[in-house]
């Protein structure tokens, strides 16, 4: 599996989401048998236990795996901040995360900076090998990476072929950090797409791989789908024995459309860029 390098983390390019998943246990197992070796959770999404419970099942030694996981925008004072980690570190059942997420802003008046401070402790703490930010607006990245203490590697936030992220992918690209796409098949949305069940069909691929390639043939984009269907998972690993010509990654390009976001809860998303 390739890797994506941003300041000292090596990120397997396609990563496997579990939000929705529930108990995942054995789902989890099951994906890193398959080879997935970058697992996305957090603790919104009550599946922490369900993946530390796979990881023990799958018998993947826990240093192959670059394990993700979020802290939510209730938690973002410093004392909430570091118990919320704790109790991550304890459903996952592991003593550190690879990576380490503030998952919204704040939306309480939470100072930034109280937040980043927190966030760099748990990493100087050993709680976190590499820490980032998800769904903030260009703005807010700025701002989180002047006010923390340790270097941000990572921004993750919502990307498909109906979401036009240029303006932010061209923004990380600049100021070094990895971009981690999640709904990266706008959560099935895509699925009955006359354009890209075409090239699917020239290409001789699923859908879901043609929609997964065009993500990490730009470059510097780690997607992260989901599944609970073995055969899907497999397929979605699959991706980087065959390319997108120039004019099949511009038809896909062309199909964002204004009305393309998937996740944006009232009152808790910024202005997006
Ligand atoms: N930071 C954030 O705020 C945030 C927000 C949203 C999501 N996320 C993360 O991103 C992950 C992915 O996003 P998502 O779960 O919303 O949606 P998604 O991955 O875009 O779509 C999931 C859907 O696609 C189907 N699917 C997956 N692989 C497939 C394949 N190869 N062929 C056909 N169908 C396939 C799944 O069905 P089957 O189960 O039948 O395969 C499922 O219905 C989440 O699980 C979570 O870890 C983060």
């Amino acid at each position: 599996m390739p890797t994506l390098s941003a300041r000292g983390a090596q990120i397997p390019v396609i990563g496997f989401g579990t939000s929705q998943l529930g108990n995942c246990g054995e789902i989890v197992a099951t994906a890193l048998k398959l080879g997935y070796r970058h697992i996305d959770t957090a603790w919104k999404y009550g599946t922490e236990q369900g993946v530390g419970d796979g990881i023990k099942a799958s018998g993947v030694p826990r240093k192959d795996i670059f394990l993700v996981t979020k802290v939510s925008h209730e938690y973002l004072k410093a004392d909430a901040f570091a118990h919320s980690v704790e109790e991550s570190l304890e459903r996952l059942q592991t003593d550190y995360v690879d990576l380490l997420f503030v998952h919204w802003p704040a939306i309480d008046g939470t100072p930034l900076a109280e937040t980043m401070k927190a966030l760099a402790k748990a990493k100087r703490d050993g709680k976190a090998r590499h820490i980032g930010v998800a769904n903030f607006n260009i703005a807010l990245v700025e701002d989180a990476m002047r006010l923390c203490p340790e270097p941000l590697s990572v921004l993750q936030a919502e990307y498909h072929p109906y979401l036009d992220q240029g303006k932010v992918l061209a923004y990380c690209r600049k100021a070094g950090l990895a971009f981690m796409a999640y709904c990266p098949l706008g959560r099935g949305r895509l699925f009955k797409d006359p354009v890209l069940a075409e090239i699917a069909r020239a290409k001789g691929r699923s859908l879901a791989q043609v929609a997964l390639r065009w993500l990490v043939q730009q470059g510097n984009i780690a997607p992260i789908p989901r599944s609970s269907n073995p055969q899907h998972m497999a397929e979605s690993l699959n991706v980087f024995d065959f390319s997108l010509t120039d004019a099949e990654m511009k038809r896909i390009h062309a199909l964002a459309r204004p009305d393309g976001r998937i996740a944006n809860p009232a009152g808790r998303a910024p202005k997006w860029d």
